[in-house]
């Protein structure tokens, strides 16, 4: 069968954003008081804002107010990091695969957990190429639930099973096995 679209997973997929991610949530996480480690942060990989800092929090206990605070904290951090992202910061390979995908005519989105993902493509350079992007506004459930992934290959109109996710975080070959997709994984 043909393959009739594929959806890339952003973060750790088409750029390696975790070392912005783990920067931003050391800086924080040093601010309150809280233990952090490069290994937690790989726990985080393809996980919500709002998850990752249950994640982090572990036993501890936080008034919503202050949670929310060190959400809103952790992204303004992030935010500065994505001004320093330029199309070098394209993964190995990618460029000449998206043009590869489109000389063979077959289109191609994103699908991320993240509420930053337009911004991480536009200083990429590549957000204009995509023909969707699913975000992390996109579905109510997150991976490993398949909704982001489904509700993408609705709006492209394509099979499931004639569709292939890239993906680099177990939740996300999870919600892509789950939806029926064909899955490649990267990375460790
Ligand atoms: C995922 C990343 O793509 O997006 C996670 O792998 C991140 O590390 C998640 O927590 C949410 O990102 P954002 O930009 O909405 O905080
Ligand atoms: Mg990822």
């Amino acid at each position: 069968m043909k393959v009739q679209a594929v959806i890339f997973d952003l973060d750790g997929v088409l750029t390696d954003t975790a070392e912005g991610h783990y920067l931003s949530w050391q800086r924080v996480c040093d601010e309150e008081g809280i233990p952090f480690t490069r290994q937690m942060n790989e726990q985080l990989r393809g996980r919500r804002r709002a998850d990752s800092l249950r994640l982090i929090l572990g036993e501890r206990q936080v008034d919503e107010a202050t949670f929310n605070a060190i959400l809103a904290r952790k992204n303004a951090y992030y935010l500065e990091y994505l001004e320093t992202l330029t199309p070098e910061a394209l993964l190995p390979g990618i460029p000449q695969l998206l043009d590869a995908l489109d000389a063979a005519g077959i289109p191609y989105a994103v699908g991320s957990a993240s509420r930053n993902a337009r911004r991480v493509l536009a200083q990429l350079g590549v957000l204009e190429r995509f023909a969707f992007v699913g975000d992390g506004n996109t579905v109510a459930r997150a991976k490993p639930a398949p909704d982001l992934f489904l509700a993408i290959a609705q709006a492209l109109d394509v099979s499931p099973a004639a569709s292939v996710v890239v993906e680099d975080a177990q939740a996300g070959v999870e919600a892509a096995l789950r939806g029926g997709f064909g899955v490649v994984g990267v990375g460790p």
